[in-house]
């Protein structure tokens, strides 16, 4: 695997390399990061990862000082994973100067999780195509666990008209149903055994919408009151529009159930699709 940190060194190393699929990361890989670069591997000629810790989707009072980086251990898993190209640039190879030119998403980056973290859809979409500018891959994948954001990239790349198939991975959950997230390594122990709740609450709501409830208002309410009593604090318990993130118009389109609710000092995200 090479990597490279300098962008005009990425760019020699990626000339003839026929179909390049892309996998971008905040690196701390587990699980979920691999799945994705082992299914980007069935899907062109060169697969390339990046790690890069993007300060601008983070807010003031967010985790990035402490965001986890284990670069070596990364390394290794992602050559075990067959990764040909690694691009983990400094800050400085990414932002020499400061970022002002940005991709501002459109209103549903104020909703769900954008509600809570003022800027976050706007530093995801202002890195994301400056490294699709910089690797120019024709495949791209995301996984479903950040689902608002992998809806912002696709509807990014279609309305602007870049070249690059958007693919997204299923979530990959540990054994008890809980997301394998790098922010679960923040929970105590007492919080990793409580934190499978979340998924199985949404679990419960998508079962009762499967049955017929259609009281979408009065199944978040109780979803959101369940995990409180059990002393999460939650953000938002929501069932919209797969394809928009809307609040379902009519009874024809698929839907997904979202929710973001805090353990201790940690906020976990999941989704489920119905
Ligand atoms: P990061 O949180 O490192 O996630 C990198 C990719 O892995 C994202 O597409 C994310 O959705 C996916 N992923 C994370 N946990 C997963 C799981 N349990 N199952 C399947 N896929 C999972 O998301 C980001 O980084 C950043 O916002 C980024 C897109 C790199 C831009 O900075």
């Amino acid at each position: 695997m090479q990597i490279h940190s300098a962008i005009p060194a990425l760019r020699t190393a990626l000339q003839g390399r026929g179909r390049i699929v892309f996998v971008p990361t905040m690196g701390n890989l587990h699980d979920g990061h691999i799945a994705l670069m082992t299914q980007a591997r069935a899907l062109g000629d060169t697969v390339v990862a990046s790690i890069f810790v993007n300060r601008l989707q983070f807010g003031p009072n967010e985790d990035f000082d402490q965001y986890p980086r284990t670069f070596d251990a990364d390394c290794a898993r992602l050559r075990t994973a067959g990764v040909d190209v690694l691009f983990a640039p400094t800050e400085r190879d990414l932002y020499p100067e400061p970022q002002e030119y940005v991709v501002e998403p459109p209103a549903i980056q104020h909703q769900l999780d954008g509600e809570f973290r003022p800027g976050h859809f706007r530093g995801v979409a202002t890195v994301v195509l400056k490294l699709f500018n910089i690797v120019q891959p024709q495949a791209a994948l995301f996984g479903k666990k950040d689902y608002q954001q992998l809806m912002v990239l696709r509807n990014m790349t279609r309305q602007l008209a870049l070249p690059i198939e958007i693919v997204g991975g299923e979530t990959v959950r540990a054994g008890d149903g809980l997301a394998l997230s790098s922010r679960n390594g923040y929970l105590s122990p007492a919080e990793r055994s409580e934190a499978p709740r979340l998924y199985r609450v949404l679990t419960q709501l998508r079962d009762a919408v499967r049955a017929g409830a259609r009281d979408y208002a009065a199944l978040e309410r109780e979803a959101s009151g369940e995990l409180d009593r059990h002393g999460w604090r939650t953000d938002y318990v929501a069932v919209r529009q797969q394809t928009d993130l809307q609040v379902p118009q009519d009874g024809n389109t698929p839907l997904v159930v979202l929710a973001a609710s805090r353990l201790g000092s940690t906020r976990l995200i999941d989704n489920i699709e119905i």
